[in-house]
């Protein structure tokens, strides 16, 4: 989730203006970067430090310096909206078989491992760290099949983004889908801790067992698959732009993506007295798409969904729609019940369910096999 949502524990937090000129100032530079904060304002060239303070009053952005040209090149950005998603599912068996083979034991043995980084901050030291070892369980979960890929995505920051390709066995044309692995804490990005179990370890482990249950039960999609772990999501989704202005040069085929950024977090939904559901985001996504998650959800999930919004370029699912490919994005909960201890030290395992974010990965494992087939 993009720096905007730990407004809600700023009383229990020190305030900027209480700290040490020292820390206010690690690593915050006065250089200008270009933020855009809606599809329709110009975007404008903003000093970072600014940044930090639209990120602690909540205001959403895109910092698009590295891409000002993503989404200018794909002509099918003006056809996509027609793009058709089955309305019937016809793989039960196949998905089944996978789902059966998750393992929740693994999930939480991988995110403890993977919150140990002090922090994933995509210009840390340890945020390199957290991203070579990524790179490296990735690549142990895919020995199984010498057909997928597993690659580093490198980027003008320390932070590479992580690429693994089950190539299709009749199309180029490919499904992806997507979580963040860098974390960043609101007042000090580079600086203090950020475990950021919920945002976003836990997508990161979700979409990991997805591929692992799929690679076990010898998995062999028909369109291309590609999983991807993307840098830099909390500085303004920059490590997907990335992703996608590449793929847009090269007139890539992504035929659908779906982002998964905080899957473990139900405490405040079962305290509101709502039950256990998957939130399914309805702004700035793909209607047709969207509406096919639903109907994933409803064939494979024992939890129902809840439609809910979470605003202009809230994860990396923007990134994808702004180059012109259909995308979707699903969270723990509504939004409004979404972890309130992201962004800080307590964005921690114990207040995760792996249960809830083995509904998420059931949800991907429908996602990418009914949509894999020709
Ligand atoms: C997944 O499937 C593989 C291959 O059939 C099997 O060896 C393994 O025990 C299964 N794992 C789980 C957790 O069911
Ligand atoms: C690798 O791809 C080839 C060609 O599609 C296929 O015949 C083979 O079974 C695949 N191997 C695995 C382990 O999926």
């Amino acid at each position: 989730m993009l720096l905007i949502q730990a407004l809600s524990v700023l009383p229990t937090l020190l305030t900027i203006s209480a700290l040490p000129q020292h820390q206010k100032a690690f690593e915050i530079k006065h250089e200008l970067r270009l933020i855009q904060t809606s599809d329709s304002a110009p975007p404008q060239w903003v000093p970072e430090d600014e940044i930090v303070k639209m990120q602690t009053k909540g205001i959403k952005f895109m910092d698009i310096t590295e891409f000002p040209d993503l989404g200018k090149i794909n002509s099918k950005r003006y056809t996509i909206a027609k793009t058709k998603f089955p309305e019937h599912l016809n793989y039960q068996k196949e998905v089944n078989t996978a789902i059966a083979n998750i393992s929740t034991e693994y999930m939480e043995e991988n995110l403890r491992a993977f919150i140990g980084f002090n922090t994933r901050y995509y210009k840390s030291s340890t945020g390199q760290q957290s991203g070579e070892w990524l790179f490296e369980l990735v690549k142990a979960t895919c020995i199984g099949n010498p057909n997928i890929s597993v690659t580093q995505f490198h980027h003008s920051w320390r932070q590479h983004s992580i690429i693994a390709k089950i190539p299709g066995s009749k199309s180029e044309s490919i499904v992806i889908v997507g979580a963040h692995q860098d974390s960043a804490n609101l007042f000090f990005p580079g600086h203090k801790a950020a475990p950021g179990a919920d945002d976003d370890a836990s997508g990161t482990v979700t979409i990991l067992e997805a591929l692992r249950a799929l690679v076990s039960v010898g998995f062999q999609p028909e369109k291309t698959v590609e999983f991807h772990w993307y840098s830099a999501e909390e500085a303004g989704l920059l490590g997907s732009q990335a992703v996608f202005s590449k793929y847009e040069r090269k007139n890539k085929d992504v035929v659908a993506f779906l982002q998964q950024d905080m899957t473990g977090y139900i405490q405040k939904t079962l305290e509101s007295g709502k039950s256990e559901s998957v939130g399914v985001i309805t702004d700035f996504v793909h209607k047709g798409l969207t509406d096919f998650i639903k109907t994933i959800i409803t064939e494979y999930c024992m939890v129902p969904f809840v439609e809910t919004k979470c605003g202009y370029a809230c994860s990396d699912h923007a990134s994808a729609s702004k180059a012109g490919y259909p995308s979707a994005f699903v969270i723990e909960s509504d939004f409004k019940d979404s972890n309130p201890n992201i962004h800080t030290i307590g964005d921690t395992i114990d207040k995760l369910s792996f249960d809830h974010m083995k509904e998420h990965t059931k949800l991907t494992i429908g996602f990418v096999v009914e949509l894999s087939h020709i």
